[in-house]
């Protein structure tokens, strides 16, 4: 099957591991699982403080891309704690992870994921925005909840830039939980979010947007979420920790080319 983008599959590595050299040991291995995959791009996104033991494993190969998993709208300056566009840049970073839903639930409002957008965007950079909802209703409110959250995030967004952007949908209840949403539900979101950018911005510019998918996914459900589903990639939590299964699950992506 042919799908419109290359596929993208990016790991994030949330609070993992403990130590600079287990983040090097597992940039390493990733390095050499990923060493022919180069028609998948593939992004890792470790802890900020392992930035640069990253960048260096990777050694500008192109085995994987940078990203980070947050940042800051401003470029420099009294904010303690946060970590800006140039300081991700001088370690390669060109993929940044926004609006999280661990971050969402630590209180990170839809103001601050359209700030955070509109500074990625600006600067060049890839921005990841994640959307989900946290529980389903036989209603399908929660499909409000996803407009609300996209509409949001790309607030200001001329359609010029629309190949910055990617969206990863991550339902909540299905984050490190084991329980994947199903390929029909995920096409019916893919569907859904595409609409959405489409009534903003017309179908041909709504199309640049990449979709994720991103909730428990693992080398045994990959294949048929990307088939069926029909996205453009993932985001991969836990199962990015372990180099083998990362490693599978971007062959997975890999698969639908053929
Ligand atoms: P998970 O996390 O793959 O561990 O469910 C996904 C994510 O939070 O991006």
């Amino acid at each position: 099957m042919k799908i419109g983008h290359e596929p993208l599959v990016i790991g994030n590595w949330k609070m993992n591991p403990q130590t600079d050299t287990l983040a090097k040991r597992l940039a390493q291995d990733l390095k050499k699982a990923l060493a022919h995959k180069d028609d998948v791009t593939v992004v890792v996104a470790p802890p900020t403080t392992f930035l640069a033991t990253v960048d260096a494993v990777r050694n500008g190969a192109k085995s994987f891309r940078m990203g980070a998993q947050n940042v800051h709208k401003e470029s420099l300056g009294a904010f303690t704690g946060e970590v800006s566009l140039p300081m991700l840049r001088s370690f390669s970073v060109e993929y940044v992870i926004i609006g999280h839903s661990e971050r969402r639930a630590a209180g990170e409002t839809d103001t601050q994921v359209n700030e955070k957008v509109t500074a990625v965007v600006k600067a060049g950079l890839m921005a990841v925005v994640c959307v989900g909802e946290t529980k389903r209703d036989h209603g399908a409110h929660y499909l409000g909840d996803i407009e609300r959250q996209i509409r949001e995030a790309v607030k200001g967004l001329s359609r010029a830039k629309l190949a910055s952007l990617v969206i990863a949908y991550e339902p909540v209840w299905a984050i490190g939980t084991g329980q994947n949403a199903t390929p029909s539900d995920v096409h019916e979101m893919k569907l859904f979010i595409q609409k959405t950018l489409t009534d903003l911005y017309g179908r041909n510019y709504a199309q640049k947007v990449r979709i994720l998918y991103g909730g428990s996914v693992n080398p045994k459900n990959a294949g048929e979420i990307m088939k069926d589903g029909m996205v453009d990639g993932f985001l991969v939590g836990g199962a990015s920790l372990s180099a083998k299964d990362f490693a599978a699950i971007v062959e997975s992506a890999r698969s639908v080319l053929v």
